[in-house]
């Protein structure tokens, strides 16, 4: 949930740290606090607030130091204060600690560190795991077997911890050392030239290497300025794999837009082009996955999806759940992760699992992908960042290749998620009844779809207009039926994540039985009308809206009339195949939450409460 780095080098540790620290700042952002180990102390500075914040307490202190770690908050144990934000430093002052996770077990263990004399200054879970650290220390400094003691301590101390945890831990005794360790919490080494970087997420180091290793659960990470070296928590030695990043630190730049969600909403189409690019059959009637390790003998005896996910991910999931149940007629399911994992779902043999996640980091995803795998299912993966711990997990997956996404409000990894999903439907359609013709118009759809998204950009300024009229509003219900009521959930969560506006979706035949009880001229309703045989009933559902003076905005394919007066706002997408307008449908929602996020000042990027990608439970 927080961001995470450490630096061991030449350079000033903590200009680089500060950098990093920005990076990562959407992955959560309520205290941010950087320790340096100089003149051998542990020098801290934190704050509450902004990484700015930081920045500016950090310029007061002497920070020359080649060593150090920093640390952005999501607070999950105690307030936001500066007391509470990270670094901790154990009362005797030999380690400092910075971490993402919940210590569960942190009170018992608080109880017994008081016992044996230590003091704690914040109200955290995290500061038991350094004054253990320094227990384990003041117990046995000097290593029995030549190892390093400052591994050894770090490695007793996490035998005794329940939770989760991505930990970096400097020592006063160990200049130029850092420890970090892992389990079910991101964490990347950089491997630089003469440095390291170790990070919880690959954009705070990108810009000094591109060569990184991806830590694995139960691994701990030894670093020094002249090399490093990995263990597991039983002392097993680990021999470290080094991948290359293939982003680059422009790509995690905002550009001239002024937010990375504005940036990431138009960079749709060229998103959706990456998406398809090399998986379309040579006959162009079908899709290719590479990497899904499934043979097409195996995916004709499925006889059951069932898919997992959070957020927005799981309004991917329904829709692709719509298009495999339309195209391949096979049964489909769509579940939270967060229920499955606790829910001991029955699965049939002839199941196969899916999750979906930007991240690949989101914890209850990843426990839903492990719970599916110890049952013994094939479980797979559709997600976007690359070496991320549910994409190493999964038996096999499909990357969304739509690079960096920052902004906390999901835009270009949610269309790219609808675009494998109709991928996957029209892959287990061919396997099945469909018709190689069917198969060469989908295809020909799919590879249309960029341009139709982009043409729905072109109705930006109209829907800024809108979004002027409408930013006042406390409530707004989206509605719409079929491949697009998961678009109405999906509107009501970009609504309420970035603008605060209280919204909710539904069906739209559904708004009869309560939802409509909401309905004046204080609430307005975007509807969803696209051309076919329901848009009648779309249209009667308009009317009864309006029939109680509630302010209409209808999102309409080409071609479409509405009766005069119905609607106060019309915005045209362009009309499309099936497996298509989802992905254009998703344009006119998501500018119209970003317009009035901004006609109402709010901090678009970094919504209040929200991280990017929630690592804790
Ligand atoms: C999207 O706008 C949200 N911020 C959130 O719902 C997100 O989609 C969810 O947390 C899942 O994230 P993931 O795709 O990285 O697993
Ligand atoms: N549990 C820790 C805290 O509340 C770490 C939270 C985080 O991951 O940012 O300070």
């Amino acid at each position: 949930m927080c961001g995470i780095v450490g630096y061991v080098g030449k350079q000033r540790a903590v200009s680089i740290i500060i950098e990093g620290l920005k990076r990562l700042e959407y992955r959560g952002y309520d205290s941010a606090g950087v320790c340096v180990l100089q003149g051998g102390q542990l020098d801290v500075a934190k704050k509450a607030g902004r990484v700015e914040v930081l920045a500016k307490e950090a310029a007061r202190h002497r920070f020359n130091g080649t060593t150090g770690i920093g640390h952005t908050r999501w607070a999950t144990h105690g307030g936001v204060t500066d007391a509470n934000a990270h670094p901790h430093v154990s009362s005797d002052g030999k380690f400092a600690l910075i971490h993402n996770g919940v210590i569960e077990n942190y009170s018992q263990m608080k109880q017994f560190l008081v016992g044996k004399g230590y003091t704690f200054a914040s109200e955290t879970d995290t500061e038991v795991l350094c004054n253990l650290i320094a227990y384990h220390y003041a117990k046995e400094p000097v290593g029995q077997n030549g190892g390093s003691r400052f591994v050894e301590c770090v490695r007793k101390s996490l035998q005794h911890v329940e939770g989760t945890y991505g930990i970096v831990v400097l020592g006063v005794d160990f200049p130029g050392e850092m420890v970090a360790a892992r389990k079910a919490s991101p964490l990347i080494l950089g491997v630089g030239d003469g440095e390291y970087i170790i990070a919880s997420d690959a954009s705070a180091l990108v810009s000094r290497t591109q060569n990184v290793v991806y830590l694995k659960d139960g691994e701990i990470v030894h670093i020094t300025p002249a090399a490093f070296s990995i263990t597991t928590l039983d002392q097993e030695d680990v021999s470290p794999v080094v991948d290359r990043i293939t982003w680059s630190v422009a790509d995690a730049d905002m550009g001239d837009y002024a937010h990375f969600m504005e940036k990431e909403i138009f960079e749709q189409p060229q998103a959706l082009e990456n998406t398809m690019r090399g998986r379309f059959s040579e006959d162009g009637s079908t899709a290719n996955f590479g990497g899904l390790n499934i043979t097409a003998a195996e995916l004709r005896q499925i006889d059951r999806f069932l898919f997992c996910a959070c957020g927005t991910a799981w309004h991917a999931c329904l829709v692709t759940e719509h298009l495999i149940e339309r195209f391949a007629r096979i049964p489909c399911e769509v579940d939270y992760a967060s229920e499955f994992r606790y829910r001991n779902t029955p699965l049939h043999s002839n199941t196969l699992f899916f999750v979906i996640s930007q991240s690949g980091e989101t914890i209850d995803t990843l426990a839903a992908l492990r719970e599916a795998k110890r049952k013994g299912y094939k479980a797979l993966a559709i997600n976007n960042v690359v070496g991320s711990t549910i994409a190493r997990e999964a038996d096999g997956g499909i990357y969304q290749h739509v690079g960096p996404e920052i902004g906390v409000a999901s835009t270009k990894a949610f269309t790219s998620q609808l675009m494998v999903g109709a991928m996957v439907a029209l892959y287990v359609a061919r396997l099945r009844d469909m018709s190689f013709s069917d198969g060469v118009q989908y295809v020909k759809a799919l590879k249309g779809a960029p341009a139709l998204v982009r043409k729905a950009l072109e109705q930006a300024p109209h829907i800024r207009a809108i979004a002027k009229r409408f930013a006042g509003y406390h409530d707004m219900l989206f509605l719409g039926r079929l491949s697009l009521f998961p678009l109405a959930l999906e509107g009501a969560l970009k609504l309420k994540e970035i603008s605060y506006i209280h919204a909710e979706g539904y069906p739209a035949a559904e708004m009869k039985h309560g939802p409509i009880a909401l309905i004046s001229e204080k609430c307005p309703s975007v509807f969803f009308a696209p051309a076919g045989e329901i848009f009648p009933k779309i249209v009667s559902s308009m009317q009864e809206i309006k029939a109680r003076k509630g302010p209409v905005i209808a999102i309409i394919t080409e071609g479409c009339e509405l009766p005069p007066g119905l609607a106060d706002e019309v915005i045209t997408i362009p009309d499309c195949h099936e497996a298509v307008l989802p992905m254009v449908a998703a344009i006119p929602i998501q500018l119209l939450s970003y317009y009035i996020a901004v006609e109402r000042g709010c901090d678009v990027d970094k919504p209040r409460n929200l991280a990017k990608s929630v690592t804790v439970e």
